[in-house]
């Protein structure tokens, strides 16, 4: 399901598809939910454009959540209106989530596919006194934004460090960087060389790309002819494949330069697409597809049923969990709406995601989860993210 045009909406109902203009009956809709009918939950993503699979990941473990529980929480019934930002312009975003607070009148704002779009939604959070739960978006700095906002995605320092004390500890000594460079990226720039340099590594060389229409070659020769041990890159959900194909082409792995990075590198959405580049690369990150419990296996069935031909990554996670914490936020309240009294009763939260045990931190309102350290290995003709090593409840180093 798609939202083709940022004009118009559509309403997921436990599940349900129904389309729904957005400016007609938005008053009378308003008072139905006000006596007790429903939350509605405004759900803002790149649905077109060059992020468009991170809306596709999101909104389908957003309809996958509401399918496997249910559309009621606290005795209230949900309704997501899902709205396309087209992941550029945070113009765009901005209005969307003026027009969903105030016409629609939701309860939760809720997706926000890239940093520049959840910062330019989250004054329309504060002044609303709408919680703001930011499912994909992995700044750090989002959450101190406003202080509606919740995150259920991750932080790029979050998921870096882990991987520079690995690379440390397995004796890469010289460690270029690749970030795209925008907030995310510069966040995990830092975080790497802070880290790495920190153990005894050096940086010899940090190179930024476009986030529009990136071209990895010329950076990547700059790479080659530097000569560093390793190469560590992030680059946002969607991409990996192209930086892989260039990594592969300019001969890097045959220069013995390693490829490492956070796992938005070897995205299960695009892993498979990558092939025998892929193969041994190491990253750090906070879900896999692999990953071995009863509740991943819960989240794969469920997601299967919605998008049977997609695998879920990272994205996906970010949206169930979100949906999750909104659901019990609104268990605790009692079907309470409020914004103030939604927000403390998801601060705090705790549970068991299908990528291991995650708290939403009281006083930061952030994300405390384990991180993998991964190998790309093929499994049954697939490639896959195994992971091998687990470091414990990591918190956002700025918050
Ligand atoms: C972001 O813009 O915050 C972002 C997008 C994609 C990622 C990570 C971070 O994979």
């Amino acid at each position: 399901m798609r939202a083709s045009t940022t004009r118009r909406g559509l309403i997921l109902a436990g599940g349900a598809a129904v389309a729904a203009g957005a400016a007609p009956g938005g008053q009378r809709r308003a008072a139905a939910q006000e006596a007790g009918e429903t939350a509605r939950i405004g759900l803002i993503l790149p649905m077109t454009g060059p992020f468009a699979s991170t809306g596709r990941q999101v909104e389908a473990a957003v309809r996958a959540y509401l399918r496997a529980h249910g559309g009621s929480f606290g005795g209230r019934r949900v309704e997501v209106l899902l709205r396309d930002d087209t992941g550029i312009a945070p113009d765009i975003t901005r209005r969307l989530a003026q027009e969903l607070v105030v016409r629609e009148r939701v309860r939760v704002l809720a997706g926000f596919g890239l940093t520049p779009l959840a910062l330019a939604a989250a004054p329309i959070a504060t002044e609303a006194r709408v919680p703001m739960v930011v499912m994909a978006a992995a700044t750090s700095a989002i959450v101190q934004r406003s202080p509606y906002i919740l995150r259920t995605s991750f932080t790029l320092p979050q998921a870096t460090m882990p991987i520079a004390d690995w690379a440390a500890r397995n004796g890469i000594r010289t460690c270029a960087t690749l970030v795209t460079d925008y907030a995310p990226g510069l966040d995990a720039e830092r975080a790497f060389k802070q880290r790495f340099t920190a153990a005894g590594g050096q940086v010899p060389l940090e190179l930024r790309t476009p986030l529009r229409n990136p071209d990895y070659a010329p950076f990547l020769q700059r790479v080659h002819d530097a000569k560093p041990q390793a190469l560590f890159v992030f680059v946002p959900s969607g991409e990996g494949a192209a930086a892989m194909k260039q990594f592969a082409e300019r001969g890097l792995r045959e220069a013995g330069i390693r490829l490492i990075g956070t796992g938005d590198l070897t995205d299960d959405d695009i892993l498979n697409d990558m092939g025998e580049p892929a193969i041994g690369v190491i990253t750090s990150h906070h879900y896999s597809a692999a990953h071995d419990s009863e509740e991943n296996r819960a989240f794969l069935a469920a997601y299967r049923q919605v998008a049977p031909d997609a695998r879920p990554n990272f994205m996906a996670v970010g949206g169930w969990d979100g949906m999750h914490l909104i659901a019990e936020g609104l268990k605790r309240t009692g079907g309470a709406t409020e914004g103030d009294r939604l927000l403390a009763a998801m601060k705090g939260l705790s549970w068991t995601s299908p990528r291991g045990p995650v708290t939403i931190d009281a006083n930061t309102r952030d994300i405390v989860q384990d991180i993998y350290i991964r190998r790309v290995e093929r499994r049954d003709g697939q490639l896959w993210n195994i992971e091998f090593d687990r470091i414990a409840q990591v918190r956002d180093p700025g918050t």
